[in-house]
C-alpha cells in the first residue's frame, strides 16, 4: 500500500489534511498522528475491522487492548458504561492531557478494540491536531503507539515512517513530540485506583485528586509474582537489539566499571553503546556514547530516551550500558516513568557497582 505522508503546518493546508485523515479513518483506514506523548496509530475505535487492521499493521498480539482517544470529555459517557465521580474529577484536572483512564466499557465499543476485556482505556489528548483529527473521524479513535510491536514508541515522524511506511494509509508529520513517554494509565475499576503505567501525570498528582492511589506491583520489579494488569506492560516493549544493562552506583565507580566492560567487550570483538548524562558522557570509552541530557532535567531525558534506543538498533551495538536516570529528586516527577521504561528496555538487568 502507498502511504501518504503529510507535514502538518499552520493554517489551511493542515486543516485539509486533518479532514482527509478523518475521512480515511471513517472509511476504516489507518492514520498515524502526533500526540503530546508519542505518535499514535489510529483507526476507528467503533469499527472492529479497523482494530484488527491496527493489530496487523503493528504485528501486535490481539489480546493487547487499545486506548480509545476522544476529543471532548462528554464523550466519556459514550464509551464507558459507568462514569464515576473520580473520573470526572480527573478529567477536570488533567484533560486534555497525557492521562488514560480505565473504566467499564459500554456496548458501543467492540471487544476487538479492548482486546476482549470488559473495560476500556480512554484518553483525551491535548495535541490540537490530534483532537481535530479525532473530531473529523467521528469522535472515537483507537490508537496504540505507532511503532512495530517490540520497538520503542516513535517520538518523531521519521521513526513512524521507519516502522509504518507501506502498511497504513497516511502519516501526519507533526515534528517532535513534547513528552516522549506514553500517557499515565490509571485504573478506576479497582479501589483504591491503581497506576498501571507511570507517565507525565505522576502518582502524587493523581493522589491530590483521588486520595489514595496504588502502583501496580509490577512497575519496578521483575518478579512481583503476578502479571502486570495492563496487558501491554507484560511484553518487553522497548527492548533494543543490543543487550541493555543499567549500571547504578557512585558516578566514578560506574564510569570505571563501564569502561572496563567496554575494554573486555572490544577484546572479544564486540561493539558497546553507552547512555550517559551530559556531565559524565565525555569520560566513557564506548564505541557509541549517547548523551541523553542534563541529569537533573527529567523532561529532556524522557524526550530523548526512545530515540536513543532506536539509534542503537541502527548502529548495531552488541551491548549497551546505561547510567541510571530518574532518581534525582526535585524534578517534575517524571523519574518514575523514565525508570519504568528503562527497566523494561533492560529486561530488569541492573548492575550495582561500588568503589574499590
Ligand atoms: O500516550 C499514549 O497513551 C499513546 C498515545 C498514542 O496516545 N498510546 C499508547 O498506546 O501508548 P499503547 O497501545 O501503546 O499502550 C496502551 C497500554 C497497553 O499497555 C495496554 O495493555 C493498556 O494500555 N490498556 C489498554 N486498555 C486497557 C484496559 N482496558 N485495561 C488495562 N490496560 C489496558
Ligand atoms: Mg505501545
Amino acid at each position: 500500500m502507498e502511504t501518504k505522508i503529510v507535514r502538518l503546518e499552520e493554517g489551511n493546508r493542515s486543516e485539509e489534511s486533518l479532514r482527509e485523515a478523518g475521512e480515511i479513518l471513517k472509511q476504516g483506514g489507518l492514520v498515524a498522528f502526533p500526540t503530546e506523548t508519542v505518535y499514535g496509530l489510529g483507526g476507528d475505535a467503533l469499527n472492529p475491522d479497523s482494530s484488527r487492521k491496527i493489530y496487523a499493521a503493528k504485528g501486535r498480539p490481539s489480546d493487547n487492548p487499545l486506548i480509545v482517544h476522544i476529543y471532548r470529555t462528554e464523550d466519556l459517557y459514550q464509551v464507558a458504561r459507568e462514569v464515576p465521580t473520580q473520573a470526572l474529577k480527573l478529567a477536570e484536572a488533567f484533560w486534555p492531557g497525557p492521562l488514560t483512564m480505565i473504566l467499564p466499557k459500554s456496548d458501543l465499543v467492540p471487544k476487538e478494540t479492548t482486546g476482549g476485556l470488559d473495560t476500556v482505556a480512554v484518553r483525551l489528548p491535548s495535541h490540537p491536531a490530534a483532537r481535530k483529527m479525532i473530531e473529523y473521524a467521528g469522535g472515537f479513535v483507537a490508537a496504540p503507539s505507532a511503532n512495530l510491536s517490540g520497538r520503542p514508541s516513535p517520538t518523531t515522524a521519521k521513526y513512524v515512517i521507519e516502522d509504518m511506511n507501506g502498511r497504513i494509509e497516511m502519516i501526519l508529520d507533526g515534528g517532535e513530540v513534547g513528552i516522549g513517554l506514553e500517557s499515565t494509565i490509571v485504573d478506576l475499576t479497582v479501589d483504591p485506583p491503581q497506576v498501571l503505567r507511570p507517565g507525565f501525570i505522576t502518582g502524587e498528582m493523581l493522589s491530590e485528586v483521588l486520595g489514595k492511589v496504588e502502583n501496580d506491583a509490577t512497575l519496578f520489579t521483575a518478579n512481583a509474582g503476578q502479571a502486570p494488569r495492563a496487558p501491554g506492560m507484560k511484553y518487553r516493549h522497548y527492548a533494543p537489539k543490543g543487550d541493555l544493562a543499567i549500571v547504578q552506583g557512585d558516578a566514578e565507580a560506574v564510569i570505571a566499571f563501564v569502561n572496563e566492560k567496554v575494554r573486555e567487550a572490544k577484546a572479544r570483538g564486540e561493539k558497546c553503546g553507552i547512555i550517559a548524562a551530559s556531565d559524565t558522557a565525555p569520560r566513557y570509552e564506548g564505541d557509541v556514547v549517547k548523551t541523553i541530557g542534563d541529569r537533573r532535567d527529567e523532561e529532556v531525558i524522557a524526550r530523548h530516551l526512545y530515540g536513543i534506543l532506536r539509534e542503537f538498533d541502527d548502529e548495531n551495538v552488541d551491548r549497551i550500558y546505561s547510567e541510571s536516570f530518574g532518581e534525582e529528586a526535585g524534578g517534575h516527577g517524571l523519574g518514575q516513568a523514565i525508570m519504568n521504561r528503562l527497566l523494561k528496555a533492560a529486561g530488569h538487568q541492573v548492575i550495582q557497582v561500588r568503589n574499590h
